[in-house]
């Protein structure tokens, strides 16, 4: 099959994956609302087209979280993806490395974070879902900081698991061992199985042999997802600011006040996020509340934007609309499970192509000259409260451009 956009990965994913571990990276919460409109409401933002420009020499290279990179984009931790092909964690590191861009690693990885650190010695950062048990969060931050990780994602949105319908179908961390159903789900993709039975056992590998852990995958999910500590509150912040003397950024920020909570609480950067729909169905999406929470932000701290970027025309939106980089979920999900390093490096190389010919078509050549011409990134979402309209903002954007210009 042609792969030719990320779409293309998805149905490649499908057709490779058991449908448990497919409909676990494709779904969201409920009836998938917030999923669907992460993606559509890229559609409300429009490009200004400019020709006859010099595009011979162009570059994406832009800096984000202490170092430069290919292009602003980075891996997104995306949980159990050990499962998606065989050292899942490690093959997306190695593919980020070839391709020059950072990744965030999952807590809940099967590849420990001592694995991936060796596949990646720089640009790899660690994201932290704090247990009742802090202890475990303390050691798990000293171990990251032990193999070069210089950046600490605090995973904010799920102090609680929303519930993903099609995961509770196919019994996937509902429940803690193999139903019948399950095991005909794994025999209907015989490759996966070979694959992944030739490998060896799946556990999680940042927790498996600690006390109190079960041994199997399954019942790890569902007692790790269960110790999650619902309690955690913008006052712990501070705790983990003095535990972590790295870059810290808050994921799953969707409002200018949490985003203030954050920056109060001595964040470094914020990410604002839905969780690629799987948290709050109904939230808006993540596009539509970038521009309020960058303009509140204002250089302060680095602002990261995830959720529903499936194209090189959405990492331009998400930059002209104040982001510093982008986090792909599924579209390198996607990949790892079509094809593992193979495909995860085939998202990152589309979507580069993509990025890169959207902001030629717009006249420009670097990342550089599109965050300098913001204005060349339209939108149409209702303004936050004490927010400008779009059109009266971008207007007031170009009059600051023109008055600059001419000085
Ligand atoms: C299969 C899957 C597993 C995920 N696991 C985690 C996780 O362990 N920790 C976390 O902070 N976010 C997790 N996420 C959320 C992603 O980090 C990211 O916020 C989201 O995927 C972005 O949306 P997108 O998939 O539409 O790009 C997961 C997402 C997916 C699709």
């Amino acid at each position: 099959m042609t792969i030719s956009n990320i779409e293309d990965l998805r149905r490649e994913a499908r057709r490779k994956l058991p449908r448990m571990f497919f409909d676990y990276i494709d779904g969201g919460a409920f009836s998938e609302r917030t999923l669907a409109r992460n993606t559509e409401d890229f559609d409300r933002c429009t490009l200004e087209q400019r020709v006859l420009v010099d595009l011979s020499t162009r570059d994406l290279s832009t800096e984000f979280l202490g170092a430069r990179y290919s292009m602003p984009a980075m891996l997104a931790p995306v949980g159990f993806a050990g499962s998606f092909w065989p050292d899942g964690e490690v093959q997306a590191a190695h593919a980020a490395r070839d391709a020059k861009i950072p990744m965030c690693l999952s807590t809940f990885s099967i590849n420990s974070i001592e694995e991936v650190g060796a596949a990646m010695p720089s640009g790899l950062s660690m994201q932290l879902y704090v247990f009742k048990d802090r202890e475990l969060a303390s050691e798990i931050m000293q171990r990251a900081r032990q193999v070069g990780v210089t950046t600490l994602f605090l995973t904010a949105d799920t102090n609680v698991s929303s519930v993903r319908e099609r995961d509770t179908r196919n019994g996937f961390r509902t429940s803690s061992s193999l139903k019948l159903g399950t095991i005909v789900d794994l025999m209907s993709r015989p490759a996966w199985c070979v694959r992944m039975g030739l490998h060896g056992r799946l556990l999680l590998g940042n927790v498996k042999g600690k006390a109190g852990v079960p041994a199997n995958l399954m019942a790890q999910a569902a007692y790790l997802s269960a110790n999650v500590d619902a309690s955690m509150s913008w006052s712990d912040l501070a705790w983990l600011r003095r535990e972590w003397p790295g870059k810290l950024v808050v994921k799953g920020v969707l409002s200018v006040q949490d985003a203030g909570r954050a920056l109060d609480g001595g964040a470094d950067g914020v990410c604002v996020s839905n969780h690629g729909g799987r948290q709050l169905d109904g939230a808006r999406s993540s596009i539509s509340m970038l521009p309020e929470i960058a303009r509140f932000v204002a250089g302060r701290a680095e602002v990261l934007l995830d959720s529903g970027i499936r194209r090189g025309s959405h990492i331009v939106k998400a930059i002209g609309l104040g982001a510093d980089a982008v986090l792909l979920g599924r579209a390198y999900a996607y990949g790892l499970g079509a094809s593992g390093r193979k495909g995860v490096r085939q998202a990152i190389e589309l979507l580069r192509t993509e990025t890169d010919l959207t902001l030629a078509l717009m006249g420009m050549c670097s990342i550089d000259e599109l965050r300098a011409n913001r204005g060349a990134v339209q939108h149409r979402f209702t303004p936050g409260p004490g927010e400008l309209a779009p059109d009266v903002g971008h207007l007031l954007d170009g009059i600051a451009r023109e008055v600059q210009a001419s000085h």
